[in-house]
């Protein structure tokens, strides 16, 4: 089966052997992959949207998957019981509708191991909450597909103390910063740069005071960024 290169590495982080959750699954690709490469037994798809849920629905019957792939309809973690799979993945969806999808259900939500979430831009809201509710990101993997850059941000939900991140981790990643020397995060960050530099040239441009305050934030992030990116890696 043809899957993208995003889709294989997000499955690359599922526990393998064990009973995944695939919520906004939409095209059920992803849960199709899972159990063909007998990385899970059962995978439970969890679609809020109509449309997709039947594009789900009749994939997986023209696969003749409908005994190991279950195909739920219904809003974020809502269509899981407690502690019924091990690894829930949210791909696709932005930022802060997968913070509210964990929060929306949050005492469930510590039912199960790890997640595995590809988020759209921006990242900073959903890694302050992961960071609020102490959860570690233990791993993250920029894909590049198509010019496109994504963000891979694997969370396990136990609570380690103290655990915070610093303004330059929240934007792009603890770990993407820490393994800098990846060539895909060198790339990534190498972008994330020059985006910068063009939004300080145009914060350099407005005499507001809100301007000048948010200038000197991201001189001072974007000097940080790039003494990493000197260094290779940290
Ligand atoms: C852009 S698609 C991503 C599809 C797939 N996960 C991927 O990464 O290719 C997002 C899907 O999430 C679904 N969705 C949005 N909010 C949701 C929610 N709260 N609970 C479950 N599904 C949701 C949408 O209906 C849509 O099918």
């Amino acid at each position: 089966m043809n899957v993208s290169r995003r889709l294989t590495r997000i499955a690359a982080h599922v526990v393998s052997g064990q009973i995944a959750a695939d919520i906004g699954a939409d095209h059920a690709l992803l849960s199709v992959f899972l159990v063909r490469n007998g990385i899970c037994p059962k995978v439970i798809i969890g679609e809020l949207n109509e449309g997709p849920w039947r594009r789900a629905q009749a994939y997986v019957k023209k696969e003749g998957l409908h005994n190991v792939i279950d195909v739920r309809r219904g809003d974020g973690l809502q269509v899981l019981a407690p502690g019924e799979v091990t690894t829930v993945v949210i791909a696709g969806l932005g930022g802060k509708v997968i913070a509210d999808i964990i929060m929306g259900s949050l005492t469930k939500a510590y039912s199960y191991a790890r997640y595995v979430l590809q988020p759209q831009p921006p990242l900073y809201p959903l890694r302050k909450v992961l960071t609020d509710l102490g959860w570690e990101i233990v791993e993250e993997e920029i894909v590049e597909e198509k010019e496109n850059f994504y963000t891979i941000v694997v969370t396990e939900p136990r609570q380690k103390p103290a655990y915070r991140l610093s303004e330059l981790e929240l934007e792009f990643g603890p770990v993407v910063l820490r393994k800098a020397e990846r060539p895909e995060n060198q790339e990534f960050l190498r972008r994330e740069l020059r985006r910068w530099e063009r939004m300080v040239e145009s914060l350099r441009a407005s005499q507001s005071s809100e301007a000048r305050a948010r200038l000197s934030h991201y001189l001072l992030l974007k000097r940080e960024l790039e003494e990493i990116l000197d260094a290779g890696y940290r």
